[in-house]
Parts: structure tokens; C-alpha cells; sequence
């Protein structure tokens, strides 16, 4: 459990999780909120990797002026836009607001968010976090489970971590989203994301803590066969999701949940065939490369 910090003790926080993630209580995102309180906020970011905060109804415009505190902002540029460019929408509706046909093509691409990762890996400098509104959340299912990749390191054996130092994992959003078939991506928006590297433990910048960085869009680990580099990107991915180490949110509507790319892994459970799921994603740049 992570420990509160000084500044952090004036605020509410509620943990969601014994491992990490908490819900923030009394903040209205509406209201800018003041240097003071917003310093409250990210220190408890940096510290539970995955927020809560309930009851937030916000316009695009809100959601987009409480995630620039953080930092610059991702534009969308791919498939799934709204007409805010920093705005990702992830709705199983289509323009006409009926839950989209099984066969959609817009389904597939969000069947993409259904395999554990983290936002932007697959960019030379990744998303540092993502801040998602539940605008129409489904009941019983579309739940987001999430799973902090630096509990993960900090569990494994010595000899485990020493045997990772060093290496490097080469990411792919044309290779993940092949593995969907016909997703809707044009060449040109693959094109403008060639494979990076990245180094797969990383230092978690606000903290000192090491974590490990693997991700969904692993095309292939460095010095070794691509498919056994595959399969120990899965073997880690797979350390990393046990059941006791993941965090499942089961939606409310207007809920807003913050989580840091750096050191978290996500996935979307279900993109629901009869109930509505809309959901609006602003994306926080990293400062810089992975290190
Ligand atoms: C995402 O992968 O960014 C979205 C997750 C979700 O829709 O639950």
C-alpha cells in the first residue's frame, strides 16, 4: 500500500485498491482548481499511479483544461476523433446513437483497448498518463482493469530484474493493430508512427522507482527471435495482471479515472453488444524519451 505523503493528508483519499490506486473525495473538475490543491492531486498520482474521482459531469472543454495541469497534450489524429482534437471518443454507437452492429468495423478498433497495455507506448516519447470520462457506462459489464507494472518489478526475484537490465523492446501500433485484421487505420496514420524502442524497465521519474514497461504493442524484443521475444513480453504482461495484482473499475456514470502510462498497464474488458458505452479520453504527453 502505497503511504501517504505530508502534502497528500489534507486531501481525501480513499485507496481503491491494497496495491495502488485511490479515490480523490471533494474536488469539483469543473473549477480550476488552485496551485495548492492541484499540487495535492499530482503528488497523490505520483504516488497511487491509477485516480478516481466520482460525480464529475465535465464538458470536453473542462476535461481538457484540468489534463493540460499536467502537461501537454497527445492530439488524436486516429480513427476514433471527436471534434476536440485532444478528445479520443471510445463509443460503441454510431453517428445515429444505436450501439454499434457486431461486424462494425469501429468495434474492432476499440477490441484493440482489450488487450493489456499502456497509451502511446508505440510513440518515441509515450503518453506520461491518460484521464478517461465515463459518459454513458453500461451495467455489469465494460469494466477498465488496470495493473501497475512497478508492484510488479518491485515482487520479482533479484536474479528476475538483473536478467532484464538492459534490454530493449521494439513497439508497434501498425503491429497491434494488425492483429485485429481490418481496423480502419489508414497506411498514412501507421506511417506516422514507425516502430521505437524502449528500454523495458524504466525509472519512474517523480519517484526514483523502477518499473518494469512492457505493453501490448510489443512487436518484437531486441537480440532475441521474434517469437520468443513475444513470449517474454506475455510471460511479463502476465506477471504483471495476476488477479491480485489488478485493480478492476467497474464504471459509474460520470466517473473520471487517471492513470499513469509510465508505470500501469490498462485494458477495456468488453466493448458491450446491446448496452451503450461512451467514453471521452484526453491523453498527457511524456516529457521525454523513455529511461
Ligand atoms: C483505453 O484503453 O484507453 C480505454 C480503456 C477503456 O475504454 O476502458
Amino acid at each position: 500500500m502505497p503511504v501517504a505523503t505530508a502534502t497528500e493528508q489534507a486531501l481525501e483519499i480513499k485507496p481503491l485498491h491494497p496495491l495502488f490506486g485511490a479515490e480523490i473525495i471533494g474536488l469539483d473538475l469543473r473549477e480550476p482548481l488552485d496551485d495548492e490543491t492541484f499540487a495535492k492531486v499530482r503528488d497523490a498520482f505520483n504516488n497511487y499511479s491509477v485516480l478516481l474521482f466520482r460525480r464529475q459531469d465535465i464538458t470536453d472543454d473542462q476535461h481538457v483544461a484540468f489534463s493540460r495541469r499536467f502537461g501537454e497534450l497527445e492530439e488524436t489524429g486516429f480513427a476514433i476523433a471527436a471534434p476536440n482534437p485532444y478528445i479520443y471518443r471510445l463509443a460503441n454507437v454510431d453517428d445515429q446513437g444505436n450501439v454499434l452492429a457486431m461486424d462494425a468495423v469501429k468495434r474492432t478498433f476499440l477490441e484493440v483497448n482489450a488487450r493489456w497495455h499502456t497509451d502511446s507506448s508505440f510513440r518515441a516519447i509515450p503518453a506520461m498518463a491518460s484521464i478517461l470520462s465515463g459518459k454513458e457506462v453500461p451495467e455489469g459489464e465494460g469494466e477498465t482493469c488496470f495493473a501497475s507494472m512497478r508492484v510488479a518489478y518491485k515482487a520479482m526475484p533479484e536474479g528476475r530484474k538483473k536478467s532484464l537490465e538492459g534490454m530493449r523492446a521494439i513497439h508497434s501500433y501498425a503491429y497491434s493493430v494488425s492483429l485485429f485484421g481490418e481496423v480502419g487505420v489508414t497506411q498514412e496514420e501507421k506511417d506516422a508512427v514507425p516502430p521505437v524502442e524502449h528500454p523495458m524497465v524504466r525509472t519512474h521519474a517523480p519517484t526514483g522507482e523502477k518499473s518494469l514497461y512492457v505493453s501490448g504493442h510489443i512487436e518484437s524484443i531486441v537480440g532475441m527471435p521474434v517469437e520468443e521475444g513475444r513470449l517474454l513480453a506475455k510471460e511479463l504482461i502476465d506477471w504483471c495482471t495476476r488477479p491480485e495484482y489488478v485493480y478492476t473499475h467497474r464504471w459509474q456514470r460520470h466517473d473520471l479515472v487517471m492513470w499513469d502510462n509510465r508505470c500501469v498497464l490498462h485494458r477495456a474488458t468488453s466493448v458491450p453488444s446491446k448496452q451503450k458505452r461512451i467514453m471521452h479520453r484526453t491523453t498527457i504527453a511524456g516529457e521525454g524519451p523513455v529511461v
